[in-house]
C-alpha cells in the first residue's frame, strides 16, 4: 500500500480520481517553477495545501541541520559562533529575506517569534509618536496581532486600542492614531491590503504602519521599500518553509532605525554584547531589535529554506500563486453551487493572497474527511475551510485533484462521521 505519511482513512484506499485533463497537464508542463517540487520532501500520494500554515520540508534542510549538529556543534562546539558565523546568522538570514520583500539588507533581522517582534515594534513605534496614543487595527486581525496590541495598550500609560472594519479603517486614521497595525493578507479570508495606499494615507496623517507579512512573503509580490513601508514583521514557517516555530523576521526602514528603541533590551541587541558593559547601548541599525541568543538550529533551517526560495524568480512565484489560486476558485465553482460552499476570498489576485477560503457549516468535518483522503488544508473557526497552494511545490494537477476529491467527499458524505465532529487542539 502507498505510504502516505500519517494520512489516510484507516488504511482504506483513497477515492479514485480521474486523470487531470490536458489543459491542466499543460499548465504543469509549462510551469517554470515545476522543478522546485522535487526539492521538497512531501509524503507520496498527499496533496499538501497548508503551506500557508506550515510550509513543507526542503530536502536540503536535514543535511544543513546534520552538519550544524554533528560537525559544528558536535565538532567545533562553542568555537562555531565565530568559525561558522552563528553570531552573524540573524543579520545574514535577514539580508536574504530582505531580497524577497523589497527591503535593503540592512533593514531586516531574524529574531524571536512574530508575536514578540510585533510587541517590540509596537512599543518602539509608540515611543516616537509623541502625544498620539491610539493603536488602530482590524477587529478580526489574526488573534496574536490583536492580543499583543491589547497587551501593549494595557502596558503604556494612556494608550488605547481601537479597531475599525476594513472598509472604515482608512477614515479612522486620525490625529490620535500613533500606529496602524495590519496583516497585509488576512489569515482567513485572504483579503489583501493595498500597502502603498495605506502607507500613503497614514504618512499624510502622521501615523506609522506596522505590516504583518506572514501570509504575504513567498506568495505575493512584496515591495516594502517601493511602497514606502516603515515597519513590518513576518513568520518564517509558512511560505518561507523554515519549519515549525521557525524564527520570525522584522523590518525597520533605514530612516527610522536610529530613532526606535526596543523595549526588550537584551544583550544581543547591544552595540557590543561581548564588551559586557554595565549599561545598555543599542546596536546601530536593525540589529538593536535582537534580544537574546538566537536559536541557531531553527535559524539555520530557515536559512536553508530561504536559500531555496532565492533560487526562484519572485515574479514567477507570484504569477504561479495567482494561477494556482485562480484555478482553485474556478474549479470550486461547481462544488460551491452544488454543495453549499461560499467563497469568502476576493476573486481578483490584486485583492488577495495565495490561499483561498470557503465558508461551509460543516467545514471542520469536511476538512477532516479531506485530510483522510490525502488532501491537506485546514479549518479556521467558525466555518472556514482554507486551502493554500504553495507556488514552489503545488502543481496545477494537485489543485485539480484536490477539488475532485472534495467533490467526491461531498457526494459520498464522507465528512458525516461522529469522530470528525470532535475538534483537535490544533485545527
Ligand atoms: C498573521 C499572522 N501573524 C502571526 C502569526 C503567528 O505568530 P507566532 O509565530 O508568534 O505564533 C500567524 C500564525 O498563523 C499569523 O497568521
Amino acid at each position: 500500500m502507498l505510504d502516505r505519511g500519517g494520512f489516510g482513512r484507516d488504511g482504506a484506499a483513497m477515492i479514485p480520481v480521474a486523470d487531470p485533463p490536458e489543459r491542466i497537464r499543460l499548465a504543469d508542463a509549462q510551469d517554470l517553477l515545476a522543478g522546485f517540487k522535487a526539492r521538497f520532501q512531501l509524503p507520496a500520494g498527499v496533496i499538501y495545501l497548508d503551506g500557508n500554515s506550515l510550509g513543507a520540508l526542503p530536502k536540503a534542510t536535514p543535511e544543513r541541520l546534520r552538519r550544524t549538529l554533528e560537525e559544528e556543534w558536535g565538532g567545533d562546539l562553542i568555537a562555531s559562533w565565530n568559525k561558522h558565523d552563528w553570531i552573524g546568522a540573524p543579520a545574514r538570514v535577514g539580508a536574504k529575506i530582505a531580497r524577497l520583500i523589497g527591503a535593503k539588507p540592512s533593514e531586516v533581522v531574524v529574531a524571536d517569534s512574530t508575536s514578540v517582534n510585533l510587541f517590540k515594534l509596537l512599543v518602539a513605534a509608540m515611543g516616537v509618536q509623541g502625544g498620539r496614543r491610539v493603536i488602530l487595527t482590524e477587529p478580526d486581525n489574526f488573534p496574536t496581532d490583536g492580543y499583543i496590541a491589547e497587551g501593549v495598550a494595557g502596558l503604556l500609560n494612556g494608550c488605547a486600542l481601537r479597531t475599525a472594519p476594513a472598509a472604515e479603517l482608512e477614515a479612522a486614521i486620525d490625529d490620535d492614531t500613533a500606529v496602524v497595525l495590519l496583516t497585509q493578507v488576512h489569515y482567513k479570508t485572504g483579503r489583501r491590503w493595498d500597502m502603498e495606499r495605506v502607507n500613503d494615507v497614514a504618512r499624510r496623517r502622521g501615523a506609522l504602519v506596522i505590516w504583518d507579512l506572514s501570509h504575504s512573503t513567498g506568495a505575493i509580490p512584496v515591495d516594502l521599500g517601493g511602497s514606502g513601508a516603515e515597519l513590518a514583521v513576518g513568520c518564517g514557517y509558512k511560505y518561507l518553509n523554515g519549519g515549525p516555530g521557525a524564527p520570525s523576521y522584522l523590518y525597520v526602514a533605514e530612516r527610522l532605525q536610529s530613532r526606535l528603541a526596543s523595549p526588550l533590551s537584551g544583550w544581543m541587541g547591544h552595540a557590543a554584547p561581548f564588551a559586557f558593559a554595565p549599561n545598555y547601548q543599542p546596536a546601530p541599525g536593525v540589529a538593536r531589535f535582537q534580544c537574546g541568543t538566537p536559536p541557531i538550529l531553527s535559524l539555520l533551517a530557515l536559512e536553508a529554506a530561504v536559500d531555496l526560495m532565492l533560487e526562484a524568480d519572485m515574479a514567477a512565484v507570484a504569477a504561479k500563486a495567482e494561477a494556482l489560486s485562480d484555478l482553485l476558485i474556478a474549479e470550486m465553482a461547481s462544488a460551491c453551487a452544488a454543495h453549499g460552499f461560499a467563497l469568502i476570498t476576493p476573486r481578483r489576485f490584486a485583492d488577495r493572497g495565495a490561499h483561498v477560503a470557503f465558508a461551509h457549516p460543516h467545514a471542520y468535518e469536511i476538512c477532516q474527511a479531506l485530510i483522510a483522503e490525502g488532501v491537506v488544508g485546514d479549518f479556521r473557526a467558525p466555518d472556514a475551510l482554507r486551502l493554500g497552494p504553495a507556488p514552489l511545490y503545488t502543481s496545477f494537477c494537485d489543485v485539480w485533484r484536490a477539488v475532485q476529491t472534495l467533490e467526491a467527499v461531498m457526494q459520498r458524505r464522507l465528512w458525516d462521521r461522529p469522530d470528525y465532529r470532535t475538534r483537535a487542539r490544533v485545527t
